[in-house]
């Protein structure tokens, strides 16, 4: 049961797709104050969990703290951040009576979940201009399906997407890549993309090559392509202020670009110096940014990744400068503050609108920082500028069913860590969880250590984490493009899948994954295995490195079990099956003919 109310003067975000009619008179939940902006008062029971926010800092269960929806690029994500870089306004309250809130405001909203009094969730916003949704469910997992439902099929990304990526950020010429390439098909260790970082461009211009370090860019991707690894490129979202750049000059004259109050182009300092923000929100500005994709997609690039989309402007106070920008929605000036939350949704949505007029029904390769519910029909998410710490692995872990449940499926992190350096053991255990998430990506920041999987010496062990997710990959494909096709989860919290179980509401370091694995990673340092809750009987397996692999039935109950740093753990259902294929260098190399089946005893 889906009820909308409508406050004030919503603007119209199109997170949702459904039409639903309005609902008169109070909300069946919560109580609603427009006292000051908006505020909606729920109680919660001792025992209610809190499910959703999406892409929002510490547990599964949101209970405990206070959430700010405002897309912030912070790199540092420490426990007592409030922001990210997604606004994701879905939450979920398990109980007795189950109910979900999903509040369609494109600006700052604010999510005390408990956070000043244990029992009481507050939801609270400036203005009184929203739609507000509430939906009622049998059981949190009920509520979850009936909004995925409201705001449309997620993205289904081209298969070779879910080949594992490496990146990092200061490769140059082509014999970085090249060297990248080399080090991964020497070793024997698969891969299938190589991301190019902000260097790939002429002086920091988006659509832009450099000639120097790329005298024939088409050939090079085709060079890159024939040894099965796709090339993708970011894309950033200022634009570079240059007489002379056609990006530039054309924005200009046909006043594409964000204006400032006196109505000249707003500027901002990104990556290149000086630049103007595309006006993404507006329809034939956000046709024109799309369109110019086709520049890269004509060279023969399948892929890209959206950055800077917050949008981040450096050395000034964002969240006031936020105030001193403006949109032109359907003729209208809009101050950026007061939608600042779909930027990069629109970003994005520039995009996947263009890929489907360049090459109608082509799958591409397409994840963007910052998100807004809507944003999922178009794209993927990373989950930005981690560090190279356990905590992030785990953290990483814990976000992955919340992002599902407000509709992003193709999500990961930038596994070994961004910022710092790395670990040798610290990147095989984050390696044996992104063997799981749909984007598995190792990437890191400029002047941290070398991170690709073949610096640490002997590469088997990497090697062998890695050709586990190629065994798996069809099967994990498959249950991906269920997930989106049904409006369903590809992560889910135990509780989801055992609702009666007393211990599984607790689980915070265990996902469900389709309908037949459990995962379990090993996420602290020095761990020789790890504690794990079994809600049922399972067959526990072991990857190993030869490409063989261990099963053992467990009963249910807690358990301890071994993980060695190089093997890859996986639990699957009584009565389930997974299929796993041989290992293969490339997604294009998969053999899918020599399936054979584990599990089901
Ligand atoms: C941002 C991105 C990061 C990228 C860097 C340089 O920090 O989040 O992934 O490497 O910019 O482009």
């Amino acid at each position: 049961m889906i009820r909308k109310y409508i406050f004030g003067e919503p603007f119209e975000t199109e997170a949702v797709v459904e039409k639903i009619q309005e609902e008169k008179g109070l909300p069946s939940h919560g109580e609603v104050s427009l006292e000051k902006g908006f505020t909606i008062t729920c109680h919660m029971e001792e025992n209610d969990i809190v499910y959703g926010l999406g892409e929002a800092n510490r547990g599964i269960n949101k209970r405990g703290y206070c959430y700010v929806s405002y897309c912030t690029d912070d790199p540092y994500h420490t426990e007592d951040k409030r922001s990210f870089y997604g606004a994701h306004n879905f939450i979920v309250v398990s109980g007795s009576n189950p109910f979900g809130l999903f509040i369609d405001y494109p600006s700052k909203v604010t999510f005390d979940v408990g956070y000043s009094d244990q029992d009481v969730l507050t939801i609270s916003c400036e203005r009184a201009d929203l739609y507000l949704y509430v939906i009622e469910g049998e059981s949190a997992y009920d509520v979850v399906r009936q909004f995925r439902r409201i705001i449309g099929r997620s993205y289904i990304p081209p298969k070779f997407a879910f080949g594992f990526g490496q990146s990092r950020w200061g490769y140059r010429t082509e014999t970085d890549f090249r060297t990248v390439a080399d080090g991964y098909r020497k070793n024997r260790i698969p891969l299938d993309m190589i991301y190019m970082d902000i260097d790939y461009m002429q002086d920091y211009k988006d659509f832009t090559v450099n000639k120097d370090n790329f005298p024939d860019f088409p050939s090079f991707v085709k060079e890159m392509k024939d040894r099965g690894i796709r090339l993708i490129p970011i894309i950033d979202a200022g634009v570079k202020i240059e007489e002379g750049y056609s990006v530039y000059e054309e924005g200009v004259e046909r006043g594409y670009f964000c204006k400032d109050e006196k109505d000249s182009e707003y500027v901002a300092e990104v990556w290149p110096g000086d630049t103007h923000f595309p006006d993404v929100l507006n329809k034939e500005a956000r046709k024109w940014f799309g369109d110019h994709y086709r520049y890269l997609i004509r060279q023969g690039i399948e892929g890209f990744w959206n950055d800077m989309n917050e949008p981040t402007m450096f050395h000034c106070d964002p969240k006031e400068e936020y105030k001193n920008f403006y949109h032109c929605v359907d003729g209208k000036k809009i101050r950026h503050d007061r939608v600042h939350n779909l930027y990069g949704y629109n970003m994005t949505r520039a995009a996947g609108e263009a890929f489907e007029r360049i090459e109608p029904g082509k799958r591409f390769l397409m994840f963007s920082r910052s998100s807004y519910v809507g944003m999922h029909r178009y794209g993927g998410i990373w989950t930005g500028d981690n560090h190279s710490w356990w905590s992030h692995l785990l953290l990483n872990l814990k976000m992955l069913p919340s992002l599902n449940m407000c509709g992003f499926l193709y999500v990961g992190a930038d596994l070994g860590g961004f910022g710092g350096d790395t670990t040798r053991d610290l990147l095989l255990r984050w390696l044996a969880l992104g063997v799981f998430t749909p984007l598995m990506r190792n990437h890191a920041a400029l002047g941290t250590r070398q991170q690709e999987a073949y610096q640490f010496g002997d590469t088997e062990d990497f090697r062998g984490i890695i050709e586990t997710r190629y065994r798996l990959l069809p099967y994990l494909y498959r249950v991906y493009v269920k997930a989106a096709l049904e409006d369903d989860m590809y992560f889910k919290p135990l509780a989801f899948a055992y609702p009666e179980d007393g211990f599984a509401k607790e689980v915070e370091d265990q996902l469900m994954l389709g309908d037949e694995i459990m995962i379990a990673p090993v996420y602290l340092q020095n761990a020789g295995g790890r504690y794990v809750y079994l809600p049922e009987r399972m067959m526990f397996v072991k990857f190993w490195k030869d490409g063989q692999h261990s099963e053992q039935i467990l009963e249910k109950g807690h358990h301890y079990v071994e993980v060695a740093l190089h093997e890859v753990p996986l639990f699957i259902r009584e009565g389930k099956q997974i299929p796993l294929v041989p290992a293969a260098q490339c997604v294009e190399e998969i053999d899918e003919t020599e399936e054979e089946l584990i599990g089901s005893w």
